[in-house]
């Protein structure tokens, strides 16, 4: 049985204050019977890692923390970059990996999203793998295409073990921030489409892999998606920077 999984993604969003206040208000509006249900993770930007730690450990809270990126090496001389074991020692549990504004805007490439899986499995954290086509390869028909190799590329070279233990994110690009959404359809597809990829290669790690959906996810369309048999789950940007919003996203049987 796979375990529904809610990630926010914080972007560039948040000093270390607000994100203070932002896990304690969350908190506040989940109870156990949530995380019991389902695994929620916030991942605030770096410079917020360490204060939501703080209030996670010393409040007990049960809500994950997730980190937005890292670079592959364990340290050296990468001006600008943050290392995996260094989000470990912070009890970082979760990266997001290889997100669309990552792979877009900084020229982010299968290869080393392959590595920073790899090095993310290495540190006992868990990766958030995001793939996702464009407005126009979805037009073209080539969806299938598109995030089939990425997930083929991205986990290249991993056993069937580590990738049971890992999250593919499917976000298509054009539904990221645009208030867009695939139909539940749509998402509920692909995610299966992806299942079968792993199968094919993985074989039974597909039954165990979790399969998230992303883009554009809101409090009043995330019970269709997560109503898909092989959807397991949201990525959330916009709409997990309001507590409110994100604990009733996160309720969203009630
Ligand atoms: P969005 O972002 O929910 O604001 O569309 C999702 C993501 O980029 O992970």
């Amino acid at each position: 049985m796979r375990k529904d999984l809610i990630a926010g993604n914080w972007k560039m969003h948040a000093s270390h204050l607000d994100a203070i206040q932002m896990v304690q208000k969350l908190s506040y509006r989940l109870d156990l019977s949530d995380y019991e249900r389902v695994d929620v993770v916030v991942c605030p930007p770096f410079t917020a890692l360490r204060s939501a730690q703080t209030v996670i450990e010393t409040d007990h809270l049960l809500i994950g923390l997730g980190a937005q990126n890292c670079h592959w090496e364990e340290k050296g001389a990468y001006t600008g970059e943050v290392s995996p074991e260094m989000l470990a020692k912070l009890s970082v549990s979760y990266v997001i990996v290889g997100h669309s504004e990552r792979r877009q805007l900084f020229g982010e490439l299968d290869d080393g999203v392959n590595r920073k899986v790899k090095a993310v499995l290495a540190h006992g954290m868990t990766p958030i793998m995001c793939v996702g086509e464009t407005e126009d390869e979805r037009e073209q028909g080539y969806t299938e295409e598109k995030v089939g190799s990425q997930v083929r590329l991205g986990l290249s070279g991993l056993d069937p073990d580590a990738v049971a233990s890992l999250v593919i994110a499917y976000e298509p690009i054009w539904a990221i921030g645009t208030g867009k959404t695939a139909s539940t359809d749509d998402a509920g597809q692909v995610a299966s489409y992806l299942r079968g990829v792993v199968a094919e290669q993985w074989g039974d790690a597909a039954e165990r892999v979790r399969i998230l959906y992303g883009g554009s996810v809101k409090p009043g369309n995330i019970a269709g998606i997560m109503a898909k048999a092989d959807v397991d789950g949201a990525l959330v940007g916009g709409a997990s920077l309001d507590p409110d919003t994100f604990a009733s996203l996160i309720r969203y049987w009630v």
